[in-house]
């Protein structure tokens, strides 16, 4: 008469290791950094270790994390308050901040491949995705057509994979027709196919100076209801049939069961975002000494994995490449 004794497969590192089901691979993490139009680079209060950099600091931080072994990077700009205006058109200016970015970055490192959002929250003055209407509503349409646009023109400087984050409906459908149209078959659309209306983007909207006034910012019209898992199959399967080359949940840690959920209903590779907010708070409750930093950041990186995402967008990503081998 025995029972079952699972505590042997635990009995020695080398053993737990050998039945180990999900791991952390750094080729799997995608490291997002801010870019703004300064000469130095600002610390992002609420986000700890995480800088607004200067063009030349973030080609420096992109040859540390090809050094590394890292293989993509997401980069976001910070655009100057002056330049924003209700429609954004600043996104489409010759001399965007994030142009000259990407450019200097794929100049420098061309096997490195660089993400770019399609979104308009950076350049208008209200914060919103999109473009509103005089009723204050985002309009879906206008939307989608001055999305476009920037994903062509972020086509046309050398983005290789283009991130549609701004939930419109019908976006990738209109993205990749417009890519194909300007000759950009090759570029890449990862969609941000299922994002809820969630309270952990603030310490990013810190970053890029895209909050307005926080507390009013509301994007429920367009960003998902978290109370909903069959609208995020909804979501996933209309990108698989837009063109979407790669699907992405956010954000990660609270959304495990939207992970597994989009993993097992789609083939696509699936990324998740571990936001602003996830980041901020394993560092808050490690500065108030109530969790342990190292321990609590890799858990919460696994958990993505093991709820299934293929790739994870993460703060964390380049500490993540300096301590591990592969
Ligand atoms: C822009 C965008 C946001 C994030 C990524 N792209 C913020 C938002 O939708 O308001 C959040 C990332 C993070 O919190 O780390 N559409």
């Amino acid at each position: 008469m025995h029972f079952d004794r699972p505590r042997r497969n635990r009995k020695h590192p080398a053993i737990r290791s050998l039945v180990r089901e999900t791991r952390l691979w750094k080729a799997s993490l995608i490291q997002p950094l801010f870019v703004w139009e300064g000469g130095e680079c600002l610390a992002v209060g609420s986000m700890p270790g995480i800088k607004k950099l200067s063009v030349k600091g973030l080609v420096q931080e992109c040859g540390d994390l090809v050094q590394l072994g890292c293989l993509a990077v997401a980069i976001f700009p910070s655009v100057a308050w002056e330049r924003k205006d209700a429609r954004g058109s600043c996104s489409l200016d010759s001399d965007n901040i994030l142009f000259t970015a990407v450019q200097a970055v794929k100049k420098s490192f061309p096997g490195l491949m660089v993400i770019a959002d399609v979104a308009l929250d950076p350049y208008t003055d209200h914060g919103h995705d999109g473009i509103v209407d005089s009723k204050g509503h985002v309009d879906n349409d206008a939307s989608v057509e001055a999305l476009c646009k920037l994903a062509v023109a972020e086509a046309g400087i050398g983005v290789d994979i283009v991130a549609p984050s701004d939930m419109m409906d019908g976006r990738v459908g209109a993205i990749r027709g417009a890519l194909d149209n300007a000759g950009f078959q090759e570029v890449s659309i990862l969609s941000y196919a299922v994002k809820y209306a969630s309270a952990y983007y603030n310490p990013f909207r810190d970053a890029v100076g895209s909050g307005g006034n926080l507390s009013l910012l509301d994007k429920k019209s367009y960003q998902m209801d978290p109370a909903n898992v069959r609208e995020a199959i909804r979501e996933a399967l209309l990108d698989v049939q837009e063109g979407a080359d790669m699907l992405m949940v956010k954000p990660a840690g609270p959304y495990l069961d939207i992970i597994r959920v989009v993993r097992e209903q789609t083939l696509l590779p699936l990324a998740a975002y571990q936001t602003s907010g996830e980041y901020a708070q394993i560092h808050a409750a490690a500065q108030l000494g109530w969790l342990n930093y190292k321990q609590t950041r890799d858990e919460a990186l696994l958990a993505i994995r093991r709820a299934g995402a293929d790739l994870i967008l993460t703060y964390f990503a380049r500490e993540i490449a300096e301590t591990s081998s592969s």
